[in-house]
């Protein structure tokens, strides 16, 4: 089964930044998994006779919106004010490296989102260890199976659609390019900072 492996690992820095900021990265969190669900099904849009997308990305969809259900009860229980927080550059830094043209279009949409799941694996697996609150550790570390699984069906997707070769020489720039982007902490306490 091909995987894939992030070009850096998440500084001390971020969990410092996170676990200060606590409720910071929980509110972020709820909209990066409203973002997760909406990046699904824009897919389920674009690609709406790809009987194999659909049937995954469908069920994928709802599932991070369970997620998002998930941790908007957690804000709640701990009494953290629902506000609009800016998103971190991250993704659409990332996005502006997705090609236009089919099929290129597909094959990055794919592996930006596998990639972006596998980032968010890494660090809410870090939350599991380091969040203070031991509810937020637990959900956190129960997440991170979720999470790992939808980086895989994204690479499993793409690798469904185009050659291993093809896939494993896009998937390395990518994953320089994600590197790249968290190189620096963004000031903002953020889930992708
Ligand atoms: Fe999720
Ligand atoms: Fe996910």
């Amino acid at each position: 089964m091909a995987t894939l492996q992030l070009a850096s690992r998440t500084s001390d820095a971020w969990i410092e930044q996170a676990t200060q900021h606590i409720d910071l990265i929980l509110l972020d969190h709820a909209n990066c998994e409203k973002k997760a669900a909406g990046n699904a099904l824009s897919l389920l849009f674009r690609y709406p006779s790809n009987g194999q997308l659909v049937e995954t990305l469908s069920p994928l969809a709802r599932e991070e919106l369970q997620h998002f259900e998930r941790v908007h009860r957690h804000l709640q229980r701990l009494g953290i004010p629902i506000k609009p927080l800016s998103a971190a550059p991250y993704a659409s830094l990332l996005n502006q490296h997705l090609r236009r043209p089919e099929p290129d279009h597909l094959l990055d949409a794919l592996l930006v989102a596998a990639i972006i799941e596998a980032r968010s694996h890494e660090r809410l697996g870090l939350l599991g260890i380091h969040a203070p609150d031991p509810e937020l550790r637990q959900f956190y570390l129960w997440l991170t199976a979720a999470e790992e699984r939808h980086l895989q069906i994204y690479l499993d997707l793409a690798l469904a659609h185009f050659c291993a070769d093809h896939v494993q020489e896009r998937l390395h720039t990518l994953l320089q390019v994600e590197a790249e982007i968290l190189s620096t902490l963004h000031p903002e306490p953020r889930v992708h900072s």
